[in-house]
């Protein structure tokens, strides 16, 4: 990551410190903050491993918004998920066949017009509460146009 006068660019995944860290402060936050709600977003390598944190999370006391990140450009040789979208018809038929808290998605950036209408259309069939547009867009590029001189 680089900071720059106006923002930032970046290529990494935020280091973090995994879901029972993160579902031990929610609970947490629930417990001291009634009335109040979080959003705790999720990003697995795999549809196993998303469906494990997802009944993980199913199984908890946690009653707050879940955030499925389709949008985890971090596994070598995959594309993201959201840019998958049979892949992403499969993994909301799997998390929906057990999961029944709140949960939304988080989206790449879509740049065709066909994209809009086909995400939409996978989306429209999924109870979800909500959808996260966007993740950062992807392959930026930032020049310096007045470089110092060596
Ligand atoms: C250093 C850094 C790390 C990020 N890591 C993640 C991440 O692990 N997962 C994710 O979904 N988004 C990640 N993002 C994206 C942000 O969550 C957010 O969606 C994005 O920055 C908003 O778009 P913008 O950068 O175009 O304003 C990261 C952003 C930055 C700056």
């Amino acid at each position: 990551m680089h900071t720059l006068p106006k923002g930032s660019i970046n290529s990494m995944g935020l280091p973090n410190e995994g879901l029972d860290y993160y579902l031990d402060f929610v609970l947490q936050d629930q417990a001291n903050r009634p009335g109040t709600t979080n959003f705790l977003s999720v990003a697995g390598t795999s549809l196993e491993d998303n469906l494990s944190m997802l009944h993980q999370i199913q199984d908890s006391a946690y009653t707050g918004f879940v955030e499925l990140n389709l949008s985890c450009p971090n596994v070598p040789g995959h594309p993201q998920v959201g840019y998958d979208f049979d892949r992403v018809k499969t993994v909301l038929t799997a998390v929906f066949d057990f999961y029944t808290k709140p949960l939304g998605v988080k989206l790449p950036p879509y740049f065709d017009l066909v994209h809009f209408d086909q995400i939409a259309d996978i989306l429209n069939q999924f109870p979800l509460t909500f959808v996260n547009s966007i993740n950062s867009i992807g392959n930026g590029l930032v020049i310096d146009l007045m470089p110092k001189k060596l």
